[in-house]
């Protein structure tokens, strides 16, 4: 899957995107991320990105023409990748997003805004509006890291098992949670391991794992 994010901050991206799954899933060609500087189509001989809000308020807002050509030349690589948008004002981002997103097997344009945020037009060229929580990030960066990180681990092959992506939180709808799981020693100080877990009975631990 090709993900290509647009920011001015790519940097961030680095020790996410270069560590462990998200790093493994690009090394085995099931993952590819790229990054289009916003600044690379800023405006003017001083690459001008931002600007005042009309109508007046604080802060600056991305303008609408830088983003559009970052856009236009992400789409100019993907035509069919989806353009999505983390906004505190977007529908809250969910496990069956995740879930949509990995199976459908397209590429990834993601913006990561910044500033006090956008000029509204930007989202005629956006197919999706994310908001990762109730709280307010200082950019897109984060939320766009969470995005790849929840779409990646679900692409086939990633995942050491194959069961490992399906048994756990939130599969089985966006609310449910995964079972409490202990790791030797059996006993730590005064907390020992629930015994069922240890009976060697399957339809017991089932039970119990499902109860938990
Ligand atoms: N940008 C800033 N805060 C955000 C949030 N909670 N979700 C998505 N994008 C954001």
């Amino acid at each position: 899957m090709k993900i290509q994010v647009i920011t001015l901050f790519p940097e961030m991206f680095t020790g996410v995107l270069g560590n462990s799954m998200l790093w493994k899933a690009a090394n085995r060609g099931l993952a590819e991320y790229s990054f289009l500087n916003l600044r690379d189509f800023g405006l003017g001989p001083r690459n001008q990105v931002d600007d005042t809000p009309y109508g007046g308020g604080d802060g600056m807002l991305l303008m609408v023409e830088p983003l559009v050509r970052a856009i236009e030349a992400a789409k100019a690589v993907d035509p069919t990748a989806q353009v999505l948008l983390p906004t505190p004002r977007g529908k809250v981002y969910r496990q069956s997003d995740a879930k949509r997103l990995a199976a459908a097997n397209q590429g990834l344009i993601i913006i990561c805004p910044r500033y006090e945020g956008y000029d509204e037009r930007i989202t005629t060229w956006v197919d999706e509006q994310f908001c990762i929580g109730s709280y307010v990030l200082t950019g897109g960066e984060l939320p766009a890291m969470i995005i790849i990180d929840s779409v990646v681990r679900l692409i086939p092959g990633v995942l050491g098992g194959a069961e490992s992506a399906e048994i756990e939180s939130f599969q089985a709808d966006d609310t449910s949670i995964e079972f409490p799981q202990y790791t030797r020693p059996e006993t730590f100080q005064t907390m020992s391991v629930p015994s069922v877990l240890l009976s060697g009975n399957h339809a017991e631990i089932a039970k119990w794992r499902a109860q938990s």
